[in-house]
């Protein structure tokens, strides 16, 4: 075999991996072998040079086989994960693992926390008062099998792999790379074992994947290599031009999510869900087909059994279940400003990545992984791309500890959003299945 410094050389000089150097390189690098700079060099090259379609699939299949697997064999059904590739005022999970749980299909789904501009569905969810955010894979299993919904922190010990990478990714500029991309999320849900997949590819400015030519070929990747790995996987394109919904933050989103589940959400984040859920159905094998899969969740909205299976997964994770009827119990920061409107007009849209960084700059999100965050913090939007405002008309509300954040906080809000002379349309939910 090659050293590591070999391996990296192959990759340098634009050269094709075979798979047991793929390996190598995966488990050298978990073991320790090979040390952090030796990683974020071979992982330039890799970003300059790609990965080929024999070596994302060897990459991917290494990564899952460098930990445990999850199993879920004691759990009866099919069952189904869905990942997002990240955006702002994405708390679609939030809404959608209980939805999809309370008409029949089983939830085991691992989540990431928040980082940079993109929020995470793990400290959204650790802003209800104790809930808990880490079991071991074998009462995540039972969980699944007498609640039929958990939602916990990757552990440790699945796919460490994609861990570690992912922490150097983070600081070398290598993330937006799509044989990298595809590398971390499919091996994550191979490990994770769900049969079966559905991806919500995230397109537009507060995405990684800006165009939609990148996102498509992101999603059809993603679609290839878990197959090849012998899961089903269905993506979806859908918008990340504007926040989704309109809270951006943690509490707030979590508000936002229950009056979902309760009907009462904004029209673009249930529209998602019940699409998405529609798929996760069928999926399933709960539906024969998605005019049937909406139908089942929009009565499980309306009869309440949506937002009860809510309450049981959170109690079920040691957290305050009462929030579902009482959001007064989850945490909201002290400080409050409107922004409004400079002039009238209609909202053109958002810079979606500026909102998420303005939701940071209250304290919503961290910059390092090590940062604190402030559960109470973040925006409630009063508009979306479409609407029209007269000159000062509120467009958004702040949370925040303090005045000096949420005057940075207002500032970047500001920024983040045009207003055009003319009617606007507002962008399609969906750009393709
Ligand atoms: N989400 C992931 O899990 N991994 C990536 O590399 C990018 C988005």
């Amino acid at each position: 075999m090659k050293s590591v410094e070999e391996l990296i050389e192959v990759k340098r000089d634009g050269g094709k991996h075979t798979e047991q150097e793929l390996e190598h390189i995966v488990n050298a690098f978990v073991s320790g072998e090979m040390a952090d700079y030796q990683m974020s060099a071979w992982l330039m090259a890799a970003f300059i040079n790609g990965l080929d379609d024999d070596e994302t699939v060897w990459l991917t299949k290494a990564m899952a086989e460098s930990g445990r697997t999850v199993d879920l064999s004691s759990v009866p059904g099919t069952k189904v994960d869905k990942h997002s590739t990240g955006g702002v005022g994405d708390k679609t999970t939030l809404v959608l693992a209980p939805l999809v749980a309370s008409c029949g299909v089983p939830v085991a789904k691992m989540s990431g926390r928040g980082l940079g501009h993109t929020g995470g569905t793990l400290d959204k969810l650790e802003s209800i008062p104790g809930f808990r955010v880490t079991l071991d894979t074998d009462a995540f299993a039972k969980q699944v099998r007498d609640v039929g919904i958990a939602v916990i922190a990757q552990s440790a010990d699945v796919d460490p792999a994609d861990k570690k990478m992912y922490a150097l990714r983070d600081v070398t500029a290598t993330v937006p790379s799509i044989p990298l991309i595809v590398g971390s999320i499919v091996s994550k849900k191979v490990a994770g074992c769900a049969d079966a997949v559905l991806l919500d590819v995230k397109v537009g400015s507060g995405a990684f994947m800006k165009t939609e030519a990148e996102a498509r070929r992101l999603a059809a990747e993603l679609v290839r290599v878990g197959e090849r790995l012998g899961r089903r996987f269905v993506a979806v394109l859908s918008d990340m031009d504007q926040p989704l919904g309109c809270a951006v933050g943690n509490a707030v989103e979590v508000r936002e999510a229950i009056a979902t589940l309760r009907g009462d959400g904004p029209e673009d984040l249930t529209e998602l869900c019940i699409a998405l859920g529609a798929k996760m159905l069928v999926l399933g094998g709960r539906a024969e087909d998605e005019r049937e899969g909406r139908q089942l969740l929009l009565d499980s909205i309306a009869s309440g059994r949506a937002l009860e299976t809510f309450r049981a997964w959170i109690a079920a994770q040691g957290g305050d279940a009462r929030v579902a009827e009482d959001d007064s119990l989850l945490p909201l920061a002290p400080a409050t400003r409107e922004v409004t409107a400079a002039r009238g007009g209609w909202i053109a849209g958002f810079d979606a990545e500026g909102v998420g960084r303005a939701a940071m700059a209250l304290g919503a999100g961290r910059a390092r992984k090590e940062d604190p965050i402030d559960p109470g913090a973040g925006i409630v939007l009063a508009v979306k791309a479409g609407d029209e405002v007269a000159a000062g008309d509120v467009i958004a509300t702040l949370y925040a500890q303090d005045e000096a954040r949420l005057e940075e906080g207002a500032a970047r809000l500001v920024a983040s959003v045009r207003i055009a002379d003319e009617p606007v349309t507002p962008p399609p939910l969906f750009h393709e299945v």
